[in-house]
């Protein structure tokens, strides 16, 4: 073997970066995370730290969308991460439309994902939101005849937190299930 251990690390990257949107107040706000990820086949979980702004609103509406970064709207969406609704107004940051759900959904998102929070599952200050998907709202540009979400049109920026870079997908790899072929 030829690895060395670095110790427990934060290495499951390069992730994609979302913008979390949930109604605080009566206005919306919205906040950067790179760590969300799929839970089975009908859940998403975001973890956000306790301190954010976001959290209060999301844990009383019970609600959020998940808008999906990509390359051109990176630079405003970049900010939603690094100014907290805690010091500062976020409502203005993005063009926004409410879901039928009544969640806001960022416009120049080509894909947000509308949630309903069931859980919240506590580790060392952060929220781990549990969330059901409800709704997938997706710019036509990027879908296919099937009305999926190609990739090869739609390209999420990732993140790697230890050196704080984006990086966008690149080429295809393989076919899952037919690399024999
Ligand atoms: C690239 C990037 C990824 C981030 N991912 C997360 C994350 O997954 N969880 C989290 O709690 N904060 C994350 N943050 C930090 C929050 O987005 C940031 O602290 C934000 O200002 C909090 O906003 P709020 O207080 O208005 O909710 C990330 C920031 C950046 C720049």
């Amino acid at each position: 073997m030829n690895k060395k251990n670095i110790g427990a690390a934060l290495a499951l990257y390069p992730s994609p970066v979302v913008v979390i949107g949930a109604m605080e107040n009566g206005k919306a706000t919205w906040t950067l995370a790179a760590h969300a990820g799929t839970m089975a086949h009908s859940h998403l979980m975001v973890s956000l730290n306790q301190t954010h702004y976001i959290n209060k609103g999301i844990k009383e509406a019970r609600k959020l969308s998940v808008n999906v970064v990509d390359a051109s709207w990176l630079r405003e969406a970049d900010k939603s991460g690094t100014v907290s609704g805690n010091k500062e107004d976020k409502s203005q940051m993005f063009d926004y439309t409410l879901s039928e759900e009544g969640v806001p959904m960022i416009d120049v998102s080509k894909v947000s994902i509308v949630c309903d929070v069931v859980d919240d599952y506590e580790l060392d200050h952060f929220d781990n939101f549990i969330c059901r998907i409800v709704s997938t709202y997706c710019d036509e540009d990027i879908l296919n005849e099937k009305d999926r979400i190609d990739y090869h049109v739609f390209k999420p920026v990732l993140f790697e937190f230890p050196t704080y870079e984006y990086f966008v997908t690149g080429e295809k790899a393989g076919d899952c299930a037919r690399m024999e072929k």
